[in-house]
């Protein structure tokens, strides 16, 4: 145990950086809650789906809103777990027709609202109670822009597609590396140029590339950073 953690980590980046892994790992071993943003999106997209529409239908938006008062995030790091309607729907929100749909509704400009108000919410409580680590793509630039420390992770396009099918793999989806790389890149293109909250590095937050740093190694840079800040006593 490195000490507890005090405030937010706010930890922000494209998907296949690594952000997951390091945000759980950072939260736990600071005695932090964690909250995985990206999570509540999909859970969102789950619903929107079991209604039997597509991420792009106009009724989308109203299934998607309805469908915020029926979700729980459980913010620690050693199991998080997302739940809707009071079921576990972790396994089934990382599957490929909730990945392929859930740029479309992550870009509606209320549904966003919604969830960043529930989102501050938790931050609130958790901040009360000590501190959070919080990721997803606009964490620092619009969530907790006052957070005291942002981090914005980055990779290369490839090795974040090596990464990815290498998760995929290994939870007995397909993982092959050049039909992750295409839906890692439909993904960026969709998430960065949304019109509300498009994913980008907020100007205060500290860039780590991690195509050369193994997880441990980024792990180090989290706490010597965590540290520099007073954030941990
Ligand atoms: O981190 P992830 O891949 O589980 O996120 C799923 C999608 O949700 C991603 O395509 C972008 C969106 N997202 C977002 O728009 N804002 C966030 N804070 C987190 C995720």
């Amino acid at each position: 145990m490195t000490g507890r953690l005090h405030g937010v980590v706010a930890m922000d980046g494209p998907s296949g950086t690594g952000k997951s892994t390091v945000s759980r790992r950072l939260a736990a071993s600071c005695d932090a809650a964690y909250l995985d943003t990206g999570a509540m999106y999909r859970a969102l997209t789950l619903a929107v789906l079991r209604a039997g529409l597509d991420g792009s239908d106009p009724a989308a938006e109203a299934v998607a809103l309805g469908a915020v008062a029926d979700l729980q995030s459980v913010v620690d790091p050693i199991a998080p777990r997302i739940l809707l309607v009071g079921k576990d729907v972790e396994a089934e929100i990382r599957g490929p027709e909730v990945t392929a749909a859930v740029s479309a509704v992550s870009a509606v400009p209320a549904v966003r609202a919604a969830l960043v108000e529930r989102q501050r919410l938790i931050v609130a409580d958790a901040v009360a109670a000590g501190g959070i680590v919080v990721e997803g793509r606009d964490i620092g630039s619009v969530v907790v822009p006052d957070a005291p420390l942002k981090v914005y992770l980055t990779a290369s396009e490839h090795i974040r597609a090596v990464r990815r099918g290498a998760q995929d793999r290994k939870a007995g989806r397909n993982g092959d590396v050049a039909a992750v790389l295409a839906d890692v890149r439909r993904r960026d293109r969709l998430d960065s140029t949304r019109r509300t909250s498009p994913l980008h590095a907020a100007v205060d937050a500290v860039v780590l590339d991690t195509d050369e740093l193994s997880v441990d190694a980024v792990l180090v840079e989290l706490l010597r950073l965590v540290r520099e800040r007073g954030l941990v006593s």
